[in-house]
Parts: structure tokens; C-alpha cells; sequence
């Protein structure tokens, strides 16, 4: 039997951004993937947005599947390893993104020949702008974790980092896009003091973010450099980087990251 189908499990929150993110750009074929939750209607729902499949149980649609996707909480894990364990075969690559489930626990509820990767995606992936930490698990070969690696592209960008390093990744990327909305509101609050209108303030902090950010990626200079070129001699950006050196910027950054980490540590 050929296994080519994509089995999606837990149509939640960052389920149903997955599913987006992989229909979005159309590289993968709707026909293949298929969605499935303990929750029917919110599976059908996703199904019907989407166009893909609505899988009434997991007996019925995983043994036809080469990928599952594992998208429920943490305290969910064990009794959807201990379903998914006589349905699983060392053919299929198991992939989840239960924050703090190690592969090690995967591996031990799917059976010790199972092949499992762990990932830390953020929620820009269903915009196909995702920033995903991956690890594999013991038994994946290279060739298999380049495949996931390819299956995840339509999803945004993936690194493999050693799993312990995963709660860093938590707290970085995985919690970022809160750090950046935080930043984009508090802009737009300062726009509003210095006098401009909420939606004018609202429009040019969302366009000055795309466009630095596309600055970042595209030349390929360090953060400093490029706010260096923006900075004229006893000008306006100097004088706001001095107030934000004085009230403690970065440090205020970096701690909340630690702590970020510290805390995924602990779930
Ligand atoms: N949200 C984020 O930004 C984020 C970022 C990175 C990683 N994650 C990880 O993503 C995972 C999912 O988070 P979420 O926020 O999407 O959770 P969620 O909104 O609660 O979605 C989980 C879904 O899975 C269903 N479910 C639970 N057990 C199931 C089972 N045995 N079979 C089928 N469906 C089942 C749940 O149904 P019920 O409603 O009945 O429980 C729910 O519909 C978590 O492990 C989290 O650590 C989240």
C-alpha cells in the first residue's frame, strides 16, 4: 500500500494554522490531507473551509498516511499515543508540536521502533511565514528528516536544533509573535501621545515592521549595522536609542526570553 497521505490530529488552534499554512500556497495536493479531532464539527469545519479531508476516526485514515501531525495539548499526548500505538508502523513519520513532549516520550507511547520528530512552531505559519524549531527523534535517518523538513516548507521556515535546546526555542520564537504584537501596540500608543490619529498610527507601525523586517531578511546585515546607517549625528533616532539604553531596552528583552525559556522548562 502506498503511503501518501497527511493525517493532521487536533483541528485547535495552532491545528487548524498548520492546516492553512499547508493549503495556502497549494504546494501540497488538499486531496491528501486529511484532518481529524475527538471534536467532529470542529474537524469538518476546517475540512469544509479547506477543502481537504474530515476523517470520522483515526482507524480509518492512518494507516494510509506517510506524515501524522500531532496538534493537541500536552496532557492530551498519552491517550492519543496510546490510540495511535497498534495503528502506527515504523513507515510513518510521527511528528508533534505538544510543547515540552520530549521524543523520548513519543518514541515510548508509539513503540521503540517509531520515528517521531518534535517541533516548536509559532502561529505565523498559517500565514506560510512560520519560524519552527524541529528535532528527531533516534530512529529518523537523514532522508527522513529532510522530508519533514520539506513537508513543513509551505509552513515557513524550519531549523533543526538538538532537542535541548527546544525550550529556548519556545522562548524565542515560539512565544515571539507576542513580543512583536506587544511591541506594535505600545508604537502605536506612542503614535497616538505624539499626536497622529489610532488608525494612522496603526497603518505606519505595521508597514514599518513588514518593511525593517524585509530589510533584515533580504541584505543580510547585522540589526546594528542597519540601525547604524539610520542614525544621524545628534538626531532623532539617537536620541530615542538613549532613552531606550536608559530604561533598559534589551535588557527588559533578553530577560523576558529567559524567562520565556525557563517557563516552557516547567510545563
Ligand atoms: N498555540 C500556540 O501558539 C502554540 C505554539 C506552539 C505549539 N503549540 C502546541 O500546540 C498544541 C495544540 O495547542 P492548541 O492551542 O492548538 O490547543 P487546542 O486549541 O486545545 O486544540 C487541540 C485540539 O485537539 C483536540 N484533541 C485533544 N485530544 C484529542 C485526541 N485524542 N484526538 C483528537 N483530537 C484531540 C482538542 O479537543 P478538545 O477541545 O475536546 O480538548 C482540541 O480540539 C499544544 O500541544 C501546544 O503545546 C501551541
Amino acid at each position: 500500500m502506498k503511503l501518501e497521505q497527511i493525517g493532521l490530529i487536533g483541528c485547535g488552534a495552532m491545528g487548524s494554522a498548520l492546516a492553512r499554512g499547508f493549503t495556502k500556497k497549494g504546494d501540497l495536493n488538499p486531496s491528501l490531507i486529511w484532518v481529524y479531532d475527538r471534536n467532529e464539527e470542529r474537524a469538518l469545519k476546517l475540512s469544509r473551509e479547506l477543502g481537504i479531508k474530515a476523517a470520522a476516526s483515526l482507524e480509518e485514515a492512518v494507516p494510509f498516511s506517510r506524515h501524522l501531525l500531532i496538534a493537541v495539548k500536552p496532557q492530551d499526548i498519552d491517550g492519543l499515543l496510546h490510540m495511535l500505538k497498534g495503528l502506527v508502523t515504523p513507515g510513518q513519520l510521527v511528528t508533534s508540536i505538544a510543547a515540552g513532549v520530549t521524543t523520548t516520550t513519543l518514541q515510548k507511547g508509539l513503540g521503540p521502533e517509531s520515528k517521531v520528530f518534535r517541533l516548536m512552531p509559532n502561529t505565523p505559519c498559517l500565514l506560510g511565514e512560520g519560524a519552527i524549531g524541529m528535532s528527531a527523534g533516534k530512529n529518523a535517518s537523514e532522508e527522513e528528516r529532510e522530508e519533514v523538513m520539506a513537508l513543513l516548507k509551505p509552513l515557513g521556515l524550519t531549523i533543526q536544533v538538538p532537542e535541548k535546546l527546544m525550550d529556548a526555542v519556545t522562548g524565542l520564537s515560539g512565544t515571539g509573535p507576542a513580543y512583536v504584537f506587544l511591541f506594535a501596540e505600545t508604537l502605536i500608543d506612542a503614535g497616538v501621545t505624539v499626536g497622529l490619529n489610532r488608525d494612522v498610527a496603526s497603518k505606519l507601525v505595521v508597514q514599518t515592521l513588514i518593511g525593517a523586517a524585509r530589510m533584515l531578511q533580504e541584505s543580510n546585515i547585522h540589526p546594528a549595522e542597519l540601525r547604524n546607517n539610520v542614525t544621524s549625528p545628534a538626531g532623532t533616532t539617537c536620541a530615542a536609542m538613549q532613552v531606550l539604553e536608559e530604561t533598559g531596552f534589551r535588557s527588559s528583552m533578553i530577560k523576558a526570553v529567559i524567562e520565556a525559556t525557563r517557563r516552557a522548562g516547567e510545563l
